[in-house]
């Protein structure tokens, strides 16, 4: 090759490579933009364009004495079977003698007409030493921590000036870590109680009941409450599941349930009159779900009533939650017995929702409100919600929720309704129930959905074109329920997934984004013992001492601290964020604390970037806070062996101008921006 070519080649691989380096820059270019039109979203928010009010009761929670929520659980009595009225009146109790005593037990029903609690224990000892010993095992054991103290109560007669009761409470290596005795007994039924301080911290105490001396004694409501209850009530509330609730700042609180209202036939159904008053007048009914669920069988479960309706509105004003009991409207469990009262007969279960509101909300002039003001609340309980019947369907419920509706709104204008819509958010049964219930332009039509996550995602979009006028939705139970074949993992808790959480989130959005159609909604079930549960997943898990919230709880505590009272318009490219770019997002303005609250949830793997164009006059502060809750692992969950697995993080950062954040894969965020000067919104 000589000069000339050579230069020749030089300048034509010069160029070449010229080329190619400008292609593959353009290339590179080409690519950079691509993964960035890929990774960032843009969303624009105006804040100056409501378009939909938040309901104060948008965020709630739904209460059911299922899985050990109330007995067991919420409801802080540690002796199960305290009063012998179990169909077996010793389960739970174990007769023990010691040091060669003679006695024995009889289980005897005095029942008077109408007096609910028929039986007691009537113990003869015999002269000797030794004692003989009562010992309850508790619900699957007693909790005790170490320098905490327990009110044990019991209520006993005894003839004999030599009987005397001591009370031991002893751990699964026969340590007694606390002790009492009791006074010199009377003839006449008194109750005695007695504190003592429990030594070591224990989930699996017994307590023993010691009958010593000779002669006749007869006992009946023993009992066990820590001393430090929510607010400190005898008869009261664990404290630790009672702040766990609070802390969710629900609207509203449902109670009792769930099919719980039900009852597998009507005999069994709820019955709130039959709850309230002195303890040892509540009448005991069996938990329908005790043996519902063949693997998860607990014939020891029942519904002992301490808490009851009183307990119910009383924890509701605790935690500024709205009352919203469900009544049974003469229909029992139709996947059981499917049991009507017919309607020639319904109107007892009327007259009960009539005694109900005037209980609540009644002067203290009116029989009701004059019983309410005798068991320590003068004040009404303001009850404004109000559910006919539970998870019902068919024509049968729309017959009867007509003639309840009839007479509750002629007498009670002020109370809202809520209907049924069924078990499942779509299909006949659904159809039929969701135009009927319209056509009687039902208030608030209850919509159930426990679904897979698919679901949940595919449904963020299913408000956006319902029908607006009329009756609302109260998206009354709800849960992402991951198939049994995709979760291996053996905790009870493995199913309260991160995933499950963000698919609920992701749906969440799509509830905010239509507030003005959905006005209520709530998680179920709420409460699960880890060693008696029946039904899974659920929010909140615990054992005898501790409790763990859930991914899923994060999500609801997120969303409803963080509610805002007017939705604003939040758009990509002109439509809702639903799932473009697996980014869910939805903002609204808190008025009365003068933010902007924008949740944006990532349900990629991957990071995304968003970019948020906020419009408006609305002027921002420069520090704000994000909320982040998230997992690398979709199938991360939190136990009580490791409760803070998953948990939302917090920070304050800088606004600046770009406005642009960077969601991590696999997460839920909350954006609280302050805004300078407070809006003047109407709300209304
Ligand atoms: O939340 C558990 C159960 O699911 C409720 O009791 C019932 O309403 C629904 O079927």
């Amino acid at each position: 090759m000589n000069l000339k070519e050579l230069n020749m080649h030089y300048k034509s691989s010069l160029e070449f490579s010229i080329k190619l380096s400008g292609s593959l820059i353009c290339l590179a270019l080409l690519f950079v933009q691509s993964a960035r039109s890929q990774n960032s979203v843009n969303i624009d928010i105006d804040t100056n364009k409501p378009i939909a009010h938040v309901s104060k009761e948008m965020w709630g929670i739904f209460f059911e004495d299922i899985n050990f929520a109330a007995d067991g659980g919420l409801y802080a009595e540690l002796v199960k079977n305290r009063s012998f009225e179990f169909p077996m009146p010793l389960m739970g109790w174990k007769q023990l003698k010691t040091g060669g005593k003679q006695a024995s037990l009889l289980i005897v029903n005095h029942q008077k007409a109408g007096s609910s609690h028929a039986r007691h224990a009537a113990i003869d000892l015999i002269e000797g030493p030794g004692s003989f010993v009562l010992s309850n095992e508790g619900f699957r054991g007693i909790g005790l921590e170490k320098d905490k103290q327990y009110r044990f109560s019991i209520a006993a007669c005894s003839f004999s000036d030599s009987v005397k009761i001591r009370i031991e409470a002893e751990d699964p290596k026969n340590e007694i870590v606390g002790s009492a005795k009791i006074d010199k007994l009377t003839s006449d039924w008194q109750t005695y109680t007695v504190i003592f301080k429990c030594k070591e911290t224990t989930a699996k105490a017994r307590l023993n009941v010691i009958f010593e001396g000779k002669g006749k004694v007869e006992v009946d409501m023993i009992s066990l409450f820590p001393r430090e209850t929510w607010k400190n009530r005898e008869n009261g509330l664990r404290a630790d599941l009672a702040q766990k609730l609070a802390d969710l700042h629900p609207g509203f609180m449902r109670f009792p349930g769930g099919c719980i209202v039900e009852g597998r036939e009507l005999l069994n159904r709820y019955q709130w009159k039959k709850t309230i008053g002195p303890t040892d007048g509540r009448e005991l009914l069996l938990n329908r779900w005790n043996v519902e669920f063949a693997k998860r069988s607990a014939p020891d479960y029942y519904q002992s009533f301490g808490l009851g309706f009183f307990e119910y509105f009383q924890f509701c004003e605790d935690i500024g939650a709205s009352p919203l009991p469900i009544l049974n409207c003469g229909m029992a469990c139709q996947y059981n017995s499917a049991e009507v009262v017919s309607l020639d007969q319904l109107d007892p279960y009327i007259q009960d929702a009539l005694d109900l509101i005037d209980f609540a909300n009644g002067p203290q002039t009116s029989k009701w409100g004059a019983l309410r003001a005798q068991l320590g609340h003068p004040k009404p309980f303001n009850l404004r919600l109000l559910g006919i019947g539970n998870e019902q369907w068919g024509e049968q419920y729309i017959e009867r929720f007509k003639l309840f509706a009839a007479v509750l709104k002629s007498k009670y204008p002020e109370v809202k309704l809520i209907s049924s819509a069924g078990p499942s958010p779509n299909g006949t049964m659904f159809d039929l129930l969701n135009k009927k219930l319209r056509e009687e332009k039902a208030e608030l039509i209850d919509e159930h959905y426990y679904r897979d996550p698919e679901w949940f995602l595919k449904n963020v979009n299913r408000y956006d074109t319902y029908e607006r006028k009329d009756s609302k939705v109260f998206a009354g139970e709800y849960a992402v329920h991951i198939p049994d074949n995709m979760q291996k993992d053996t905790h009870a808790e493995s199913h309260n997934t991160i995933w499950s959480a963000l698919c609920e989130a992701a749906f969440m959005t799509g509830l905010e984004r239509n507030a003005d159609v959905v006005q209520m909604a709530s998680y179920a079930p709420l409460l699960a013992s880890i060693e008696a549960w029946q039904w899974r997943p659920d929010l909140i898990w615990f054992d005898n001492l501790h409790s763990v919230a859930t991914p899923n709880y994060y999500v609801q505590q997120m969303f409803a601290v963080n509610k805002g009272d007017v939705v604003l318009s939040t758009l990509s490219k002109g439509k809702p964020l639903a799932g473009q770019d697996s980014i869910y997002a939805t903002s609204s303005i808190d008025t009365v604390k003068g933010n902007i609250i924008v949740k944006l949830i990532n349900t990629s793997l991957n990071a995304r970037t968003v970019n948020l164009n906020l419009s408006g006059s609305n002027q921002l502060k420069d520090m704000i806070t994000w909320i982040e809750l998230s997992d690398k692992d979709k199938s991360a969950f939190n136990s009580l062996d490791n409760p803070q697995a998953v948990k939302p993080e917090m920070k304050t950062i800088k606004l600046g101008k770009r406005k642009t954040f960077e969601l991590k894969g696999l997460s839920a965020n909350v954006l609280v921006l302050p805004l300078s000067k407070k809006s003047n919104f109407n709300k209304n």
